[in-house]
């Protein structure tokens, strides 16, 4: 059965890899049949409407998951004639709207083609009815400049969620704090089980446990400033996570040998957040070597930095990820994924 990710376009390479990761820490057994722009096809073998729920509950940087009915060029006759030559069922007296999204946009026009598909389904089904607010089934074709994928509409992620959970709008507010969409695509980046250990070494505002705490870890948080530890405690018990918070250096964790089974961070770059360090350099390769002693073999690390963090390996750490993101003129956020 394939599985389509429409995903969202705010980064090129984040939202794929944070849906492999998932499906490797949910150990649901699959293969990459595709993989275009916002988009992702992947073959497994397994129920496919629950796989999609459960995903739906934990990725951030997905917009949709699509059951794959047919895919086809992208020409207005190719699409109709394989929409007529598919099984595209409704059952009796229930309703379909049928969306088309375009990436980039094209020549076709989408409400033309939602018409004309949804006559289409309307023939093979004549006792279903057209509801284009909350139909019982939701049908979208994905137009991307090369081919076309119809399916079913199995799970959408509640982005709105992300919105309602910004740095400003939550307890404890401090400038700097990334996204909480960013947090939870990293988080997942670490391949987490529920009930895992997380540690977030430079927690500040506790925005990355908070997500963390979300999808069911238990969450651990370092800052070496006492006023950001209680801004993250107020924040990580307005969200109901399993957490604990300690006042420490991120260079000499007060944490035992391979205890953790993730760490997320985003250790202060020098430009705004405090660092107590003799230098930034030190501060990331303290942290680095400190980070890889607490981590359980095998298991994953995310640190974000604003140079590519080439000094991992001299930790012990094999690079296995690295994303580059454009934050403004001066600024490329790299998020760099570790495998102890
Ligand atoms: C960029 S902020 C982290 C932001 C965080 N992701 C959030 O959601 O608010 C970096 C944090 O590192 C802390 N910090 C600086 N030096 C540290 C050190 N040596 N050990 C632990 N924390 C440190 C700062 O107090 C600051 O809160």
């Amino acid at each position: 059965m394939i599985l389509t990710f429409e995903l969202s376009g705010e980064h090129e390479t984040l939202p794929k890899s944070e849906v492999l990761a998932c499906m490797r820490a949910l150990g649901i057994e699959h293969r990459v049949a595709k993989s275009g722009e916002q988009c992702l096809m992947l073959d497994i073998k397994d129920d496919s409407v629950k796989i999609s729920r459960i995903l739906a509950t934990r990725l951030a940087m997905t917009h949709r998951i699509i059951s794959g009915i047919f895919e086809c060029g992208i020409s207005e006759s190719d699409i109709l004639k394989s929409a007529r030559d598919a099984e595209i069922r409704v059952p009796s007296g229930e309703t379909f709207g049928v969306r088309v999204k375009q990436i980039p946009r094209s020549y076709l026009s989408s409400t033309d083609l939602e018409r004309r598909i949804g006559e289409v389904i309307f023939e093979h089904n004549p006792g279903s009815r057209v509801n284009l607010k909350d139909p019982d089934h939701s049908f979208r074709l994905l137009v991307t400049n090369r081919s076309c994928t119809f399916g079913e509409v199995l799970a959408s992620v509640d982005r709105k969620q992300f919105w309602e959970r910004k740095p400003h709008k939550k307890p404890f507010f401090y400038p700097g704090t990334i996204l909480p969409e960013v947090s939870r695509a990293i988080v997942n980046l670490c391949e987490i089980r529920s009930n895992d250990l997380i540690l977030d070494p430079f927690c500040g505002t506790g925005g990355i446990l908070v997500e963390a705490g979300m999808i069911g870890a238990r969450v651990i948080g370092i800052d070496v400033q006492e006023s950001m530890l209680h801004g993250a405690e107020m924040n990580l018990r307005d969200y109901g996570s399993e957490y604990h918070v300690l006042c420490g250096d991120a260079c000499n964790l007060p944490i035992a040998d391979h205890s953790v089974d993730a760490v997320v961070t985003d250790p202060p770059y020098g430009r705004s957040a405090v660092v107590v360090a003799e230098s930034v350099e030190s501060l990331y390769m303290g942290a680095l070597f400190e980070i890889y002693r607490v981590l359980k073999r095998g298991r994953y690390a995310v640190v974000i930095s604003d140079f590519e963090l080439s000094g991992a390996g001299d930790a012990g750490f094999a690079v296995t990820g690295r994303h580059a993101q454009r934050v403004h003129r001066s600024l490329t956020r790299y998020v760099v994924v570790l495998r102890k």
